[in-house]
């Protein structure tokens, strides 16, 4: 019996799925990231998706942050982002840290400094031990996250209430100094759409560089809503002609509920205009969507009313969204 029958049924499909990691690196792209965490990883129906060719890079979603990393002053607990840092690593996947200084789930104890000596020093203790522990390990860190009102103002914090816009100068320094290699970014929201806010993000961007800031991204969250997708190639360059990197890096395009097959449409059809406009852009390094599948995303309980973000559904299948990606990757 002759064999060749079997090597001419040996045929590669022009659609092959499981490999949007592989085909946005085919586009000049370092990566598609998802957010992640040990309770996402450990599920076991989300962690063969995770570990799967259409991932190459995790962010975590909760675990490198203040609260969680420094809950009291010089006392730090690294459990889960050492846990995501090894499963990623472990399964080849890079890893985007996130975040160092923010507003929200920052410790209560931190928030009540109330002189900027003391504000600077933890500022920089706290970044020089979380960055320092990943050294070589963590290719890229939001540094500042979510620092603008919507009205293009800094937002008030302690951070800005003591220190002023250098707080951003001292956060950006101590990373480098805890690692030299890895990239460093500002992240918002908002980003997505013309206005004061991305003016005075960019504003920000030309001071820092001015002032031999070492900034070396954008990180533009992308958390967007059905149907209002539109800005984004419009901003995109416009962040990118900072001359810094820029990378979106939550991603996910929320629907009102209920959700419908026409719905389901037209979020493949946003995905794709989003995802498209990244590639086109040539110092868009990569894309991170805010989670794997929609029963993990935080849209849920922080947007009521809305639901089914991401690229897989709740029983982790590909949805439309994620044909909506695959073809904008090929
Ligand atoms: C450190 O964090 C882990 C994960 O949240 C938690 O289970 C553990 O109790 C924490 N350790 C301490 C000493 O608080
Ligand atoms: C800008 O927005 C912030 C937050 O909503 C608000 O507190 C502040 O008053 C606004 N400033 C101006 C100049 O509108």
């Amino acid at each position: 019996m002759k064999l060749s029958v079997f090597a001419s049924l040996v045929v590669v499909p022009s659609s092959v799925f499981g490999l949007l990691d592989q085909k946005i690196k085919a586009k000049g792209k370092v990566y598609l990231g998802s957010a992640l965490d040990p309770n996402t990883f450990n599920d076991g129906a989300v962690r063969p998706v995770a570990i799967s060719g259409d991932f190459g890079a995790f962010t975590p979603e909760n675990s490198g942050k203040w609260d969680t990393t420094e809950p009291a002053r010089g006392v730090f607990n690294f459990t889960n982002l050492d846990a995501l840092v090894n499963f990623a690593t472990s399964n080849g996947k890079i890893v985007r840290g996130h975040t160092l200084v923010w507003h929200q789930q920052l410790p209560a104890w931190v928030q009540a400094i109330r002189d900027s000596n003391t504000l600077t020093q933890v500022i920089q203790n706290h970044i020089a031990t979380e960055v320092g522990r990943y050294r070589g390990r963590i290719f890229a860190w939001d540094v500042v996250n979510e620092i603008f009102n919507d009205n293009g103002t800094f937002r008030t914090s302690v951070f800005f209430n003591l220190l002023g816009e250098n707080f951003v100068d001292i956060a950006f320094r101590a990373a480098r100094a805890a690692d030299p290699n890895a990239k460093l970014y500002i992240n918002d929201f908002n980003l997505d759409g013309p206005g004061p806010k991305i003016d005075a993000l960019i504003a920000l961007v030309g001071r820092l560089k001015s002032r031999g800031v070492p900034i070396d991204g954008i990180g533009s969250q992308s958390h967007l809503i059905l149907g209002q997708v539109g800005g984004v190639a419009g901003q995109l360059p416009r962040l990118a002609a900072t001359g810094l990197q820029v990378a979106l890096t939550e991603l996910d395009i929320r629907i009102q509920s209920p959700v419908t097959t026409q719905k389901l449409q037209q979020q493949q059809n946003d995905f794709n205009t989003v995802a498209r406009a990244c590639i086109s852009v040539p110092n868009c390094v990569g894309i991170t969507v805010w989670g794997i599948s929609d029963k993990n995303s935080f849209v849920d309980s922080t947007f009521p009313g809305f639901t089914a973000p991401l690229l897989f559904d709740r029983n982790l299948q590909r949805k439309p969204a994620y044909n909506g990606v695959d073809a904008a990757f090929s």
